[in-house]
């Protein structure tokens, strides 16, 4: 069981996918699931201040993860294919105000620990270390500077064809870093016995090195 941490635009996805695939273990997106329930409360047309209504929608949304060989995994929500919405930098920020309810938090605890099955699982997240998963041997953090997070996230959306500004990106993370790390159930942090990355100026290959150096693999 292996868990990674950090800020959002750190790498943690495409990091903890290649390192899951690596090992031939799980993978668990759990900002998926907040991004889930938020793409369902939209749907629903709930008001984001009705906090027991998003804890009714926490608890009644369904959320399966259907891998496909050689394709990006799909995401559906309530049996609809919520993939491409899911991914929206509204979805995350509603996601982000949703996962600061402490009920939210809980109804999603019991089902991000139905992953944790053999062979090993890789769980991405924010308090995967920390809460989820606190007896998970290998624990990394991985963190990058908000320029840098700010300029990866411009150059995914330029080649999607989005447009936006590097100022107006980098000042979303900021205020994104700010509302995820000062919230006071399970603010961001790393786990006492996580290691850190840096990855600012780190080519991916590299820090999927770094993290699989830490986890013994048997040698075939
Ligand atoms: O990793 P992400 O950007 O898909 O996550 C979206 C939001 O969900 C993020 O801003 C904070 C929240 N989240 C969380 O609170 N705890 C997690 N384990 C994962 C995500």
């Amino acid at each position: 069981m292996l868990t990674i941490d950090g800020p959002s635009g750190a790498g943690k996805g495409t990091v903890s996918r290649m390192v899951a695939s690596r090992l031939g273990w799980h993978y668990l997106d759990s900002g998926a699931l907040y991004r889930a329930v938020g793409v369902a409360a939209s749907w629903a047309n709930l008001d984001l201040s009705d906090s027991a209504a998003l804890v009714r929608c926490a608890f009644d949304t369904t959320v399966t993860f259907r891998e496909q060989a050689g394709a990006e995994m799909r995401v559906i929500v309530n049996g609809v294919d919520a993939t491409d919405e899911l991914r929206l930098e509204t979805t995350g920020a509603v996601a982000s105000a949703i996962a600061a309810i402490p009920e939210v938090r809980s109804a999603l605890k019991e089902r991000q620990r139905a992953f944790r099955v053999a062979p090993g699982l890789v769980a991405d997240g924010r308090d995967m270390g920390t809460v989820i998963f606190p007896d998970a041997p290998y624990k990394v953090f991985l963190t990058a500077s908000a320029e840098e997070r700010a300029e990866r996230r411009y150059k995914q959306l330029k080649d999607k064809g989005v447009s936006v500004t590097i100022d107006g990106l980098l000042r979303e993370i900021l205020a994104r870093d700010a509302r995820d790390a000062q919230r006071t159930v399970a603010p961001l942090r790393p786990a006492e016995d996580a290691v850190l990355i840096d990855t600012t100026g780190l080519a991916i290959d590299a820090v999927v090195q770094r993290v699989l150096a830490l986890v013994p693999t048997p040698v075939a």
